[in-house]
């Protein structure tokens, strides 16, 4: 954990508490405590206002109508892009495209960029902590290819090894595609330097973001990364929609993902025109009221201060790792240096499975299992995690209630 981030964070944790609706209700007769941020996170009321705004009083299609509502819905929906684009600090609107999500921005990325780009006996890499979303459209796409996936490796506390990635990084490597955030083990990695390093030998980087959006500043310009992706509903905005950031010059060479409406200029039997950027990579009527919602989530966080929320994340998730450490028996799987709002563990004895359901009699909301990361797991000799995600709005005490379903848990099974 970085010492950057040492100084006490001026964020009202019970202000930002009271802005998100479902945190005031009960679970099985006690107080939610909602740490499976990683897999979604809460919204704000903003983030709910805007959605239903749009459906209560514009909603319309964009891009195509003539008439008020389509006009004032198109502004919306352009006006999320700029706010995207802003907020990972993209130079043009038109390098942001609106996607469902993480998962299919890297699939486009593999259908588009990779096809074209990744022929037999080239190489793409990855490392050996992503989620399942940046594993398998690539193998997809070496299969289809003859390709080679290759892994870069990483210790045991969960942390890339940067002299094997060096020594990975060869003449045959055509893309490097890797998590920002891990998000079975919290791992921050470091990418500038990783994209420095790719960018020597002309290899592009696609950084999946979909665990950083939430927790850290994005700055594509300083990460020099080609490509970014992120989901929505991990950064407190809607589900169904995401956003995948790619430089314009590749942008404007990549084939179109999807064919259909929106995406073209004309059409005939004979020939279609594709239409300028980002609309050739947007095929069909989007999810205008979700990217609306993304809008205002990330006016949200603007109005924290994405320094502000990392800040004080970094307190709790110290916190967090002290207090889980004093519990009898419990094993923390993923130990990095630089770390970012996860934290995965064992208990001894008890499967991560009925921890889970015994927490959850407690009002406690983590995930068990293998989190979309099954390499992750194997490489660390385990089937399953107990995983608890943090958001902005948990809280100290929040932590150590989870302690106290720990030690309930182990109570019973020691019984
Ligand atoms: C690091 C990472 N990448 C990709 C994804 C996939 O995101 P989505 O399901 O929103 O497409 C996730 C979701 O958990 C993730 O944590």
């Amino acid at each position: 954990m970085s010492a950057t981030h040492a100084v006490a964070a001026p964020l009202n944790v019970e202000r930002v508490r009271r802005d998100f609706p479902i945190l005031s209700r009960q679970v099985h007769g006690k107080p939610l405590v909602y740490l499976d941020n990683a897999a979604t996170s809460q919204k704000p009321r903003a983030v709910i206002d805007a959605v239903v705004d749009f459906y209560e009083n514009y909603n319309s299609n964009v891009h195509r109508g003539v008439h008020e509502l389509s006009e004032e819905a198109t502004r919306a929906y352009e006006a999320a892009r700029a706010k995207v684009r802003a907020f990972v600090n993209a130079e043009r609107d038109e390098e942001i495209v609106f996607v469902r999500g993480t998962t299919e921005t890297i699939n486009l990325v593999a259908a588009s960029y990779g096809r074209s780009h990744v022929h037999g006996g080239d190489e793409v890499l990855i490392s050996a902590m992503e989620h399942h979303s940046n594993i398998v459209p690539w193998q997809i796409l070496c299969d289809e290819k003859g390709a080679r996936l290759r892994v870069i490796p990483m210790n045991d506390r969960g942390e890339l090894l940067m002299e094997e990635y060096v020594k990975l990084l060869g003449p045959r490597t055509k893309l490097v595609a890797i998590a920002y955030v891990a998000n079975s083990i919290g791992t921050v990695n470091p990418i500038a330097g990783m994209v420095e390093m790719a960018h020597e030998r002309d290899v592009p980087v696609l950084v999946d973001a979909a665990q950083a959006a939430p927790h850290l500043a994005l700055d594509v310009r300083a990460l020099g990364c080609d490509f970014l992706a992120l989901s929505s509903h991990k950064m407190y905005g809607p589900m169904g929609v995401g956003a995948l950031y790619v430089r314009k010059p590749i942008l404007e060479a990549m084939p179109p993902f999807q064919g259909g409406g929106d995406m073209i200029l004309s059409v005939t039997f004979e020939k279609t025109i594709y239409n300028t950027l980002p609309y050739r990579f947007e095929a069909g009527t989007p999810n205008v009221a979700d990217v609306i919602g993304l809008g205002a989530a990330i006016d949200y966080l603007n109005g924290l201060g994405m320094d502000v929320v990392a800040a004080y994340e970094h307190e709790v998730l110290e916190y967090g790792t002290e207090t889980l450490l004093a519990v009898p028996g419990l094993r923390l799987v993923g130990t990095a240096r630089e770390k970012a709002g996860i934290l995965s563990f064992l208990l001894d004895g008890i499967h991560p499975h009925d921890v889970g359901t015994i927490l959850d009699r407690e009002g406690i909301a983590i995930r068990t299992g293998h989190h979309c990361a099954q390499p992750v797991m194997d490489r660390f000799g385990v089937a399953a995690t107990a995983r608890a995600s943090l958001g902005v709005y948990n809280t100290k005490s929040e932590i150590d209630a989870l302690a106290a379903g720990l030690r309930k848990a182990i109570d019973v099974f020691q019984r």
